[in-house]
């Protein structure tokens, strides 16, 4: 198996958690580069990590030979990187969302096309054990006909001064474009494409951002199914001042004519379930059957999603020249000031894995087998 070199663009603090993963899997992935925008910031990591750091991307380009590279930026710069990327013929991890706005989003998809090249985006959620298992069961038809879902991903979000997240042009928004897509692609995953979407956004107390702390989705699927999401960055419980994932909280519920299914990732990561079909439950069963993803999900370890994801990724690379997946979603608010606003949620691409993969090759969500534990 090739051992693939990486370039990390931008070390700021999702960095650190995809540093842990690629150390994780030293016999599949190397760091070799580090770039960033901030000379005091590449060059701490610089130091730490022991490669050569850049404060320009097409120098580390032109100097280091590099297989793949993982941008982890501000949203506003997705689409150019994305295609400095291609032009130099490097394979691309892109953290999400895939950009900030629509039309960026739409100048990679046909940057991916024009290239013919390997990009991911970073949905971790999806390689999540607790979120592979909630799409399981509902996918197994163990909930019966999916009815409702609602999902919340809230806290306190602390942000640094130079933070992105506080300019609406370098997120494209405000908390919504930041932290919904997990919960508007883990509801796909399980519930299939969206056929209605409507929604508000408020900024309410968070005034140093410029885009909005609270965003609120009412999605029909086209299975008939509904859904309302809550995010917000404004949100204080016990433990908000912590660091996260103490200071967060994110959360699904499916409902179906059959069962229930319960999956939170933040703080603590726990699936609770319910069914009335005797091959979900065992048949004396009372209550709700709990399932403990292995790991816990904490700042200090790597993120069970992470790992899963980036391997998932690495994976691929090890394909001659594979469409690893492209997992494309993208959500947009927009409206008349001072009017409500409309959102729209566009899907141009799906994960795919090339073919051939046999499967005894395929990535641990493809593979996904939902067992029953009790608590
Ligand atoms: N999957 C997840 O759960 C998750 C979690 C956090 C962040 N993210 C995503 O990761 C990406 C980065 O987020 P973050 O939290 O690490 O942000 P961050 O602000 O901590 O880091 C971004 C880094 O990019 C650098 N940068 C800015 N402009 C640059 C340029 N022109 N050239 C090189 N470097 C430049 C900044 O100096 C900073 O160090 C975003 O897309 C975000 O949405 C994903």
């Amino acid at each position: 198996m090739k051992q693939h070199r990486l370039a990390f663009v931008g070390v700021g603090g999702i960095a650190d958690v995809h540093y842990l993963s690629v150390r994780s899997m030293p016999e599949r992935a190397q760091l070799v580069a580090v770039c960033d925008s901030r000379l005091e910031a590449v060059q701490r990591r610089a130091k730490e990590w022991q490669v050569p750091g850049y404060t320009s991307f097409e120098k580390l380009l032109d100097e280091v030979e590099v297989d793949a590279v993982c941008l982890f930026l501000p949203h506003h710069l997705h689409a150019e990187f994305v295609e400095i990327s291609a032009q130099h013929g490097k394979a691309v991890f892109l953290e999400k969302p895939i950009a900030g706005t629509l039309e960026h989003a739409q100048e990679i998809v046909e940057v991916v096309a024009r290239y013919g090249m390997t990009l991911l985006v970073g949905n971790n959620g999806l390689f999540h054990p607790a979120s592979e298992r909630t799409v399981e069961f509902v996918r197994r038809g163990w909930l019966g006909r999916p009815l409702s879902g609602r999902g919340i991903s809230a806290g306190w979000v602390t942000f640094s001064s130079w933070d992105f997240r506080l300019k609406k042009h370098d997120t494209g928004g405000g908390c919504w474009i930041d932290a919904g897509g997990h919960l508007v692609y883990l509801l796909r995953e399980a519930l299939g494409e969206a056929d209605y979407v409507t929604g508000i956004t408020a900024n309410l107390s968070r005034r140093e951002m410029e885009g909005e702390d609270h965003g609120l989705a009412v999605i029909r699927y086209k299975s008939g199914a509904v859904a309302e999401l809550l995010v917000s960055y404004a949100q204080k419980f016990p433990g908000y001042r912590y660091a996260w994932p103490r200071n967060n909280t994110q959360k699904l519920e499916i409902y179906g004519d059959r069962g229930a299914i319960q999956y939170a990732a933040l703080p603590e990561p726990c699936v609770k379930y319910f069914s009335e079909l005797p091959e979900a439950m065992p048949e004396d069963w009372q209550g709700w059957l709990v399932y403990r993803p292995p790991e816990p999900f904490t700042a200090e370890t790597t993120t069970v999603s992470s790992q899963q994801g980036l391997s998932t990724y690495e994976f691929g690379l090890n394909e001659t020249r594979p469409r690893v997946g492209f997992v494309f979603q993208d959500v947009r608010l927009h409206g008349p000031r001072g009017q409500p606003k409309r959102m729209e949620i566009t899907v141009r691409a799906r994960a795919t894995m090339p073919r051939r993969c046999s499967r005894r090759q395929q990535p641990a969500r493809h593979q996904a087998i939902f067992t029953s534990s009790r608590p």
